[in-house]
Formats: structure tokens, sequence, C-alpha cells
């Protein structure tokens, strides 16, 4: 977890990205726990346990001048139906909170488990239709 705030941190001030910075890393934080929690109970269903360094949970920062595209992969293929976001909840927050902040978000199952992918704008500026579709088309897993 420290290592992908470091990370998405590094990227964001090599381009001086101050606006969004916070919302980017607390999507980082909400996305990278749940992926690296879905790693674990991947495993274990399958009889194994995965300490945190070898579970296969991968970040991408994408960044653009007018967005910052952030892509989280994890093994589990299955991907999680949304339930009624209750924000006074304790637990079962996190996506609701991405969904509030992103852009875009959407899943993208695959043969090897699944990508997150959250798109957020500078200064909140709402994706084009054209620009939403070809970040949807643009991208493989
Ligand atoms: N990467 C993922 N793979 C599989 N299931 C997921 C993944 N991310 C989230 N989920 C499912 O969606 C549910 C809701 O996720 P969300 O992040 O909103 O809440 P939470 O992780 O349960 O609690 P919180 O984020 O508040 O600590 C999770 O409980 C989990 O079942
Ligand atoms: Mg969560």
């Amino acid at each position: 977890m420290r290592t992908a705030r470091n990370h998405v941190l590094e990227v964001l001030a090599e381009h001086s990205v101050d606006d969004i910075a916070e919302d980017v890393q607390l999507i980082v934080s909400e996305l990278v726990t749940n992926a690296m929690r879905a790693a674990q109970r991947f495993a274990v269903n399958r009889g194994v346990g995965w300490a945190w360094y070898e579970r296969p949970v991968a970040l991408r920062v994408i960044y653009r001048p007018a967005w910052v595209h952030l892509i989280v992969v994890d093994p589990d293929p299955v991907v999680p139906d949304p339930a009624p976001a209750d924000l006074l909840e304790e637990n079962g927050r996190g996506l609701s909170i991405v969904d509030s902040v992103a852009a875009l978000h959407w899943w993208m199952p695959g043969d090897h488990g699944k990508a997150c992918h959250v798109v957020v704008t500078r200064e909140q500026t709402p994706l084009k239709p054209e620009e939403a579709d070809m970040l949807r088309r643009r991208v493989i897993l």
C-alpha cells in the first residue's frame, strides 16, 4: 500500500498535479486495499495463502494533461456487484467514494483476473462522451 501511494505521489509530483492529488491518493488507497483483499481471498479459496508481497496486484498510473487514469489489476475474475451505497455504514464505502470522485469508473474482467479503471479529471471537468468512449475502447485489460 505504501509502495502504491508513493508511486502515485511521484507521478503526480513529476507533473505538478496538485488540484486532484488528494482524490487520486484516496482512490488508490481504496482500490489497492480492495485488490489486496480480493487477491488474498482468491488464494485462500484455492487452499493457499499469499504474503502481501506475493499477491499479483498491479497499479498503473497514466498521466494526461486533462486527467489521470488509474488501473488496478487483481487476480480475482469476479467483478464486484455494487450494493446500494450507504455512506453511514462503517464498511462498504470505498467504491461509493471512488464513484463520487471519478469522472469514469469501470471494470474489465480478463482471463487472469480483472482490471479496475478509474479516470479522474483535472478540476473535476466532466469527460465528453467521445473522450469517455475513447478511454473505454482503448484498454484491453
Ligand atoms: N477488487 C475487488 N475484487 C472483488 N470484489 C471486490 C473488489 N473490490 C471490492 N469488492 C467487493 O465489493 C464490496 C464493496 O467494496 P468497498 O470498497 O465499497 O467496501 P469494503 O472494501 O467492503 O469496505 P471499505 O472500503 O469501506 O473498507 C467489497 O466488500 C467486496 O465484496
Ligand atoms: Mg474497500
